[in-house]
């Protein structure tokens, strides 16, 4: 049964099953060194830039700590949204591994803004307070919104005035570049982030992220940081094989223009709900909607989707490439069901 509980509810993408089943075959060199990882790495950087430094993980959290790793040292503070993954999401990965504080900033569509992030920059030199060290921003964001270009660049011109880096999670970039219509570069090296979290599962991919720094000097300690951080991959060809398949003909874009598309078909399906209200701009693959509490786990029973605030009952749906229209009109009987038999 289909489900709108999340885009990684979603299977493998059959043209990436077909790249790991190509890569299965021959002894290759392990670690990284095969061709697979390095055709990968040259379509990174063709995406951000010759000077990008491409590193691959197994997942999302792991990405993100190692990437914040490389930036920070354990008396560092790390500014966040409040709902940012690292902030809520991953345990204390962040905490155990980096022993940096992460400060959650309340933003109310998941977004920072200058102003919200430099009320928590104090106490600057103080050795009794956790230096802040990093901005790190979520594009798309947990919210399932979208920073515009001219957003980013006045968050990296607080963190220049600040002496900060900026980081990017991205596990859901490529539907934020979709949704901007922007190349990856456009709203990335070209304004100043310093290192990303490149998501590869939430698109397709069976698992797989990539860490990319756009300054290189960063990158320099990120091989060892990555064996510490146990996420070295020996059988490193079939993460970069799946990258192959993303990055060369685009099939990133298919997938995210796909999934963003559907996002925008059940925001519409919702919105003739009266009962329902939408909560947040719908930019990328996620819609939030308010539902009445008497209808939720009747609509739950046919079509699964995840209660994201169970004190107002908003609810979260996650499209992905495989989300049909059928999906969503299985979505809107049962709302309609459920609201007729109250
Ligand atoms: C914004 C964001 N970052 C990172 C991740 C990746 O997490 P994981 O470690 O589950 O791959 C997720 C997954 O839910 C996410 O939503």
């Amino acid at each position: 049964m289909k489900s709108f509980a999340s885009d990684n509810y979603s299977g493998i993408h059959p043209e990436i099953l077909q790249a790991i089943i190509q890569a299965n075959e021959q002894h290759v060199g392990s670690y990284g060194n095969d061709s697979y990882t390095e055709k990968a790495i040259s379509l990174f950087k063709k995406e951000f830039g010759a000077q990008a430094e491409v590193f691959f993980v197994y997942n999302g959290t792991g990405a993100n700590v190692s990437a914040l790793s490389a930036l920070t040292k354990s008396y560092h503070s790390i500014l966040a949204p409040e709902l940012a993954h690292i902030n809520v999401d991953e345990s204390t990965a962040p905490e155990k591994f980096l022993g940096c504080k992460i400060i959650g900033i309340p933003a109310a569509d998941g977004k920072l803004t200058p102003q919200a992030i430099e009320e928590k920059i104090i106490r600057i030199n103080d050795q009794h307070h956790p230096q802040a060290k990093v901005i790190s921003i979520s594009q798309s964001t947990e919210y399932g919104t979208v920073y515009t270009v001219d957003e980013i660049k006045a968050i990296k011109a607080l963190a220049t005035q600040y002496g900060l880096y900026l980081h990017m999670d991205g596990a859901r970039i490529s539907n934020a570049a979709v949704a901007l219509g922007k190349s990856f570069k456009e709203f990335t090296s070209d304004v100043g982030v310093d290192v990303i979290s490149f998501g590869g599962t939430k698109n397709g991919l069976l698992a797989g992220e990539a860490v990319v720094f756009l300054q290189p000097n960063l990158a320099q300690e990120f091989k060892f940081i990555s064996k510490q951080s146990m996420q070295l991959h020996s059988k490193m060809r079939f993460i970069s094989a799946q990258f192959v398949a993303q990055l060369e003909n685009e099939l990133w874009k298919k997938s995210a223009t796909h999934a963003n598309a559907m996002a925008k078909k059940l925001e519409k399906a919702l919105l003739l709900f009266p009962e329902i209200k939408i909560t947040q701009s719908v930019d990328a693959n996620g819609v939030f909607a308010l539902l009445p509490a008497h209808i939720i786990e009747k609509v739950q029973a046919e079509i699964f989707f995840y209660v994201w605030n169970d004190k107002t009952n908003e609810c979260r749906f996650m499209c992905s490439f495989d989300t049909t229209e059928e999906d969503i009109e299985t979505l809107a009987k049962a709302i309609k069901k459920a609201l007729v038999s109250a």
